[in-house]
């Protein structure tokens, strides 16, 4: 960690760093959920595979920049997927379960949703304290947040039931 850094992210640090831990294993879940559904969503989600591949690239890239963030403030995300689904707090998500559209959307809601709170509680641990973790949950909140606009939009406006 730079001196400056490790200065301003200041006595609170071992905090941030767990729920910086909780998003990138969350991330990563997310990231192999909608790879998964991607690759073998059934019936008319076919039609939407891009759109499920799309969101995978995006989790991804979420993943990425948590994971800078972490080295930033001298540690490293923990490195065993098997742990994933307990250090996200988001379960195991199952994606073999969700294989129709409509159910695909439901699950990556529930989901989306615990990752808008987390990057919220986030952003008010570190307001006006640690600028750094601060803009970095303030754009994964607004990238999560037009996720799930998105996904109730689609929702809302599906025909087939
Ligand atoms: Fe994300």
């Amino acid at each position: 960690m730079g001196k400056m850094g490790k200065e301003i992210a200041g006595s609170g640090v071992e905090g941030t760093i767990e729920m910086l831990k909780t998003a990138y294993a969350g991330e990563l879940s997310a990231f192999h959920y909608f790879w998964y559904v991607s690759q073998n969503i059934e019936g008319l989600g076919v039609l939407e595979q891009k759109f499920f591949e799309e969101r995978a690239d995006e989790e991804l890239g979420h993943a990425k920049k948590v994971s800078v963030r972490l080295m930033q403030l001298g540690t490293n995300a923990k490195d065993d997927p098997a742990l994933w689904e307990q250090e996200s707090g988001l379960g195991k998500l199952q994606p073999s379960r969700y294989l129709t559209l409509r159910s695909a959307l439901e699950k990556a809601l529930e989901f989306e949703r615990s990752v808008i709170k987390l990057y919220n509680d986030l952003a008010n641990n570190v307001k006006d304290k640690d600028h750094g973790t601060y803009h970095l949950a303030l754009d994964l909140l607004d990238a999560e947040l037009e996720d799930e606009q998105t996904i109730e939009d689609i929702l809302a406006k599906l025909e087939i039931h």
